[in-house]
């Protein structure tokens, strides 16, 4: 078990705790799984979820992505934040019911004022508190953009400076090859990193695994080790918070 003072920062992915081929649908048990999982854990723990088959869904019928537009429908707007602030409250349930105590916090606590966030969040954690972060669907200049789970995964990285950082996602790690098939590239060198960003194809609306990929880059750089793991797999997930190599991808951070 890891260390009492260890803070992790989890992504939970959209694909690990919704179902992606079909609109608005839940994967409790994934969910369930992961919260069963970080119960298990002492550490202090900042957790960050994705849309999934609830926001990406709706942020696609929108044309809505990580880049800011003008939207001729607000209520598409409304929709996309009506469906993750649903999404949120089955993550809310699930890691409340495994003695969690999480406490959502939206992009509006934060966006402005960075300092004042890391106090609220060093107030909440020393209060045995887990701090519950989402994608979302915010204002931008030109009209209304998707800041991924991802992004905000990484601002919080830079602002707490975790001992790691975990995106927990729907297979074994990143497969060696373009196709998703292949051995799993345990550890990825960030040399290499480039080359893969450069084949980068839009899976989703915020940017699917290339995108990842370069915000685990990012985070690499500020010192932080980066693990993406199999969310349907328990054991890879414990392994992962204790911060073992060796399991799913690891980026080490540049010390
Ligand atoms: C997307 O967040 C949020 C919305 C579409 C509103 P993410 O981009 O982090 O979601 P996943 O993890 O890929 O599903």
């Amino acid at each position: 078990m890891g260390r009492i003072e260890e803070l992790i920062v989890i992504k939970f992915g959209g694909s690990v705790i919704t179902d992606k081929s079909r609109p608005l649908s839940l994967n409790l048990g994934a969910l369930d799984s992961l919260s069963k999982i970080l119960s298990m854990h002492h550490s202090r723990k900042v957790i960050v979820h994705g849309g999934g088959s609830f926001g990406h869904y709706y942020a696609k019928l929108a044309g809505l992505n990580t880049r800011c537009k003008s939207v001729e429908d607000v209520n598409q707007v409304a929709v996309i934040r009506k469906s993750m602030l649903e999404l949120n409250t089955y993550v809310i349930k699930s890691l409340s019911s495994y003695g969690l105590n999480p406490y959502t916090i939206t992009p509006f606590y934060w966006s402005k004022n960075l300092n004042s966030l890391k106090s609220f969040l060093h107030k909440l954690l020393s209060q045995n508190i887990c701090p519950v972060f989402f994608g979302d669907v915010i204002p931008c200049t030109k009209g209304f953009k998707i800041l991924s789970g991802d992004d905000i995964s990484y601002s919080l990285c830079r602002l707490l400076k975790p001992s790691r950082m975990i995106f927990c996602i729907s297979v074994d790690g990143i497969f060696s090859s373009s196709k998703m098939e292949g051995p799993i590239v345990r550890e990825l060198d960030p040399k290499i990193v480039k080359s893969i960003v450069a084949k980068e194809s839009f899976l989703d609306v915020t940017g699917g695994i290339a995108r990842k990929i370069k915000i685990a880059y990012k985070i690499s750089k500020l010192g932080v080790d980066v693990f993406f793991v199999n969310g349907f797999k328990p054991d890879d997930f414990l392994k992962a918070l204790n911060g073992e190599y060796g399991v799913g991808t690891c980026m080490r951070g540049i010390r």
